[in-house]
């Protein structure tokens, strides 16, 4: 009984802004994204290497991360969010593949537990505009970015978040990073930024 009731609430978190529900992280997992944003144009954007350490933030259930780890045979990629639920599929999804060179990270949606300049690339699909302390983690990730990392922001078509690209130049370049390179466009792209 509850459980129904509870049903419209979470339809409505869905399609309005927001953290985007767990209930309905099965949409995410549809191959038909691929038209927007492929796991492999994903890899050729970040630049990657075997040896890097990569964050995601907010990776959902991992639709991009068993390609993504799968590059860092000698690296390895730290999977954070916000919804325990999230990352408990996106670890499912993961073992299921074999994939072990990966590691988990629950989000307290203001700080990141990692020392300065841990990372060699950061990347969010379809994140950066739910997420509420939008400030705070831009800055976080200037601290935890090595000083030749990149910065990856991707937002693709559908989502009630979506932040322009101006929006993002703006975000990121008060919190110390330059534009890198835009792929692309205007509804659909991923956007790259380095460290000043
Ligand atoms: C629309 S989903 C995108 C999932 C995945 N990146 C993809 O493209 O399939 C947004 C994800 O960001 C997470 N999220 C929202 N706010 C967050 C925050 N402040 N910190 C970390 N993750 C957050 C949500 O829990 C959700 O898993």
């Amino acid at each position: 009984m509850s459980l129904q009731k509870g049903k419209p609430e979470i339809t409505k978190r869905f399609v309005s802004k927001g953290i985007f529900p767990y209930q309905y992280a099965f949409t995410l997992l549809i191959p038909l994204r691929n038209i927007f944003l492929s796991p492999k144009q994903l890899i050729n954007r970040l630049e990657l290497t075997d040896r890097m350490n990569v964050l995601e933030v907010g990776p959902g259930p991992g639709y991009y991360s068993p390609a993504i780890a799968k590059i860092l045979t000698n690296g390895k990629l730290v999977l954070a969010d916000i919804q325990k639920e999230m990352l408990d599929l996106s670890k499912k999804r993961l073992e299921k593949k074999g994939i072990t060179n990966v590691e988990y990270y629950l989000c307290d949606g203001n700080s990141f537990q990692f020392e300065d300049e841990t990372f060699d690339r950061i990347f969010l699909v379809s994140v950066l505009g739910e997420v509420e302390n939008k400030e705070n983690y831009l800055s976080e990730f200037y601290r935890i970015l090595k000083y030749d990392g990149i910065l990856s922001i991707s937002e693709l078509p559908g989502d009630p978040d979506r932040l322009t690209i101006e929006e993002v130049k703006t975000l990121t370049g008060k919190h110390g990073f330059e534009f890198y390179k835009l792929y692309g466009s205007k509804r659909n792209y991923t956007i790259n930024f380095k460290k000043k």
